[in-house]
């Protein structure tokens, strides 16, 4: 029984959660926007005993995935399978609960898709044009989305996409670009004659007003519903389903070589085409029926595309329900800085699940608890380990842990009996009743966090509970009282084995088996009889452990180097000085000498002392490049270039004359220049 009157209505669940492009691995970005809430409201609505399908899989196709083949000379498909793999065991391993978890390479995928294209193709559904399209003519092919580069229009990021700029989040036409460039040849691609079909969203504004910005003002997040005011305040314009590329699911037409299906507009029919995988006969009801609640966890930039473009492809078919609701999660930042995939700049999953074995629990209830629900959101790893040592750790996982502690310290791990109740142990079973409801409504309304912290509250509570009772106080004069006040307890423990299930399932899994609770329903929480007395208790184990700072320091260290590897990568030259006369130069005069002793300057780390051959008697030079020679006497016999007309300076009381010169390389080390051939030592440079 779920708790708001508007979902007694239905019958059945279809929960879907955006499909990755399987051209990276998972990160934390994607887990707390997306993955984590889904996976929460599922096993919620499981325990609710509801009718539940989880749907997930991989997205396969679009431009960056044959881009990233290109690159590293493979098919498209290698990218996939091996991306597919990555993720579909990851999410596996952090108990996220699909039901099923497919892609959209399938044979059955492509079928349903291309089914669905010539259905609306041949109800007349799409409108065909045909139009000009960037051409690249060294590649000899069309030049979709993300395979053209240039200039945004609306902030002049040199890096905007054909479809969208990145920089300041505009969708674009290829044709919006200033100075656009192929992304496969470099070249300025020509625009070409190409036949495309298109959804025409003008003529959905209507119903889309009424179902959108009338149906669901209040019970739409606020980020989705204004996304969605703004795209139809702004006039929905026709948009292509089609693309000229070779990877994707073939239109189903006789005079559409080359051509494929726009990758949003197959990938969504892949819930779909997953239903009907896993459903087999009996999939219709899952996707028509009006009793069936449809929901999509997505990320904020695939609003347009769950709540216009595909709700629109699901009417222009007619036979489909369209989604009760789409709780679209803002971003999760890393460190400060926004999750990038090509900059590698993201805790990645599989990695996470390698570095903390057994640890799945605690990323749950991190991403959750600092969930981008409504606003942008940072994860920082000082943040994990305090919720990990301050909150399960300290709150959670301490009550259970004193409770079972005590209870086999005096009654050998069997439920004491209950004898008569305080005014605190009737308030506090009062209490206890209270939370199943409270937790269920927060995550029907889709607010996990807040449901979250419910749930920690009722290990605050048996906390408090615990600290005013002083059961091991209590030990030493009154043995039943004990019993009593370690029953409320242990109640507390197994509603909370019950509660946290949604977020947290390995330690509900692990307070099932300790505490040997039978398997129970959202309904069976809320109550203070869920243990009979004598029942056994296994010894207990620590649900969570500590975290020290060595282990937080490696992760911030692995960030800091990628960090730094990004900082070479994006290393340009200098740009060049303002023109010089030829004479100017001349009145630099720099010589070739021969190091005939090399020292580090006394006191001072930084300096090397040269004495230098300089064909006139020798002079002493002193140069900051300690660090990067640190064994000074093997340059003795070597060559350098040094400027001799530079005035005598005094450095930590050495007086230096001139100055060697080095090339410093984009890490910062400065390496010492050399004729590449010995010379006579004294001999002009220039
Ligand atoms: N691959 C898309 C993304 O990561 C999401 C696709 S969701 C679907 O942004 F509905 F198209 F499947
Ligand atoms: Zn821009």
């Amino acid at each position: 029984m779920t708790y708001t009157e508007k979902d007694q209505r239905f019958k059945r669940y279809t929960v879907t959660s955006a499909l990755p492009y399987a051209n990276g691995p998972v990160h934390i970005g994607h887990l707390a926007g997306v993955y984590v809430p889904a996976d929460i409201y599922v096993r919620y609505l499981r325990a609710q005993g509801e009718e539940v399908m989880f749907i997930g899989g991989s997205d396969e196709h679009g431009v960056p995935i044959t881009i990233k083949a290109r690159k590293e000379g493979c098919t498209p498909q290698d990218i996939v399978d091996r991306y597919h793999k990555i993720i579909k065991d990851s999410f596996a391993e952090l108990g996220i609960s699909f039901d099923i978890y497919s892609r959209t390479s399938s044979k059955e995928h492509h079928e349903t898709a291309a089914a669905y294209f010539k259905k609306l193709y041949e109800e007349g559904k799409f409108v065909e044009k045909v139009s000009q399209q960037y051409y690249d003519e060294e590649a000899g092919q069309f030049l979709a989305d993300r395979y053209i580069t240039g200039t945004c229009p609306h902030c002049g990021n040199e890096h905007a996409y054909g479809d969208q700029c990145e920089a300041c989040g505009t969708s674009l036409n290829a044709t919006d670009l200033i100075n656009p460039k192929s992304a496969l040849s470099g070249s300025k691609p020509v625009l070409k004659d190409t036949k495309h079909w298109f959804l025409p969203l003008d003529k959905d504004e209507p119903w889309l007003r009424e179902w959108i910005l009338e149906g669901h003002k209040n019970d739409w997040k606020t980020n989705v519903y204004g996304q969605c005011k703004s795209w139809i305040d702004a006039g929905l314009q026709p948009r292509a389903v089609t693309r000229d590329l070779d990877w994707g699911v073939k239109v189903p037409l006789n005079d559409a070589d080359g051509k494929v299906l726009y990758v949003w507009f197959d990938a969504p029919i892949g819930y779909i085409s997953f239903t009907k995988q896993l459903k087999g006969d009996d999939w219709e009801k899952w996707w028509k029926d009006h009793d069936t609640k449809l929901v999509h966890f997505i990320g904020k930039d695939n609003i347009v595309f769950h709540c216009i473009i595909f709700p629109s492809m699901l009417h222009a078919d007619g036979s489909y329900i369209l989604p009760d609701n789409v709780p679209a999660n803002e971003f999760l930042n890393l460190e400060g800085d926004k999750i990038s995939t090509s900059r590698n700049w993201a805790v990645w999953l599989h990695e996470y699940l390698k570095d903390f074995p057994g640890k799945q629990d605690v990323l749950r209830y991190t991403l959750c608890s600092n969930a981008p629900e409504t606003k942008d959101n940072d994860f920082t790893w000082k943040d994990f380990q305090l919720k990990n040592n301050s909150e399960l750790v300290a709150i959670l996982g301490n009550f259970v842990n004193r409770t079972l502690v005590l209870t086999h310290k005096f009654f050998g791990g069997k439920v004491p009996p209950r004898a008569a109740l305080s005014d605190l142990d009737q308030q506090t079973l009062a209490e206890i009743a209270s939370y199943p409801e409270k937790i269920g409504r927060s995550i029907e309304t889709y607010r996990f966090r807040e449901a979250l912290s419910e749930m920690m509250n009722l290990a605050r509570l048996g906390n408090k509970y615990l600290t005013e009772t002083e059961p091991w106080k209590l030990a030493k004069s009154d043995m039943e009282r004990t019993g009593t006040v370690l029953n409320i307890a242990l109640q507390i423990c197994a509603n909370l084995a019950v509660l946290c299930a949604p977020f947290l399932p390995f330690t509900a899994d692990k307070m099932h088996r300790i505490m040997n609770l039978r398997a129970m329903g959202w309904q069976d929480a809320g109550n203070g009889d869920l243990l009979m007395e004598g029942h056994t208790i296994d010894q207990p184990e620590l649900l969570f452990e500590q975290i020290d700072d060595a282990t937080i320091q490696a992760q911030i260290d692995k960030l800091l180097e990628t960090k730094k590897q990004n900082e070479l990568n994006a290393w340009q030259p200098n740009s060049v000085k303002p023109q010089v006369a030829f004479d100017d130069f001349g009145k630099v005069d720099i010589r070739v000498g021969t190091v005939l002793e090399c020292s580090k300057v006394p006191k001072a780390d930084k300096l090397l002392q040269f004495k230098i051959d300089d064909g006139m008697g020798g002079r002493t030079i002193v140069s900051g490049i300690a660090k990067y020679y640190p064994e000074p006497e093997k340059l003795v016999g070597m060559q350098v270039c040094f400027i001799a007309n530079f005035e005598p300076r005094k450095l930590k009381g050495v007086v230096s004359e001139g100055m060697i010169l080095s090339a410093e390389d984009k890490d910062g080390r400065l390496v010492l220049i050399s004729p590449s051939q010995l010379v006579t030592s004294g001999v002009n440079v220039g």
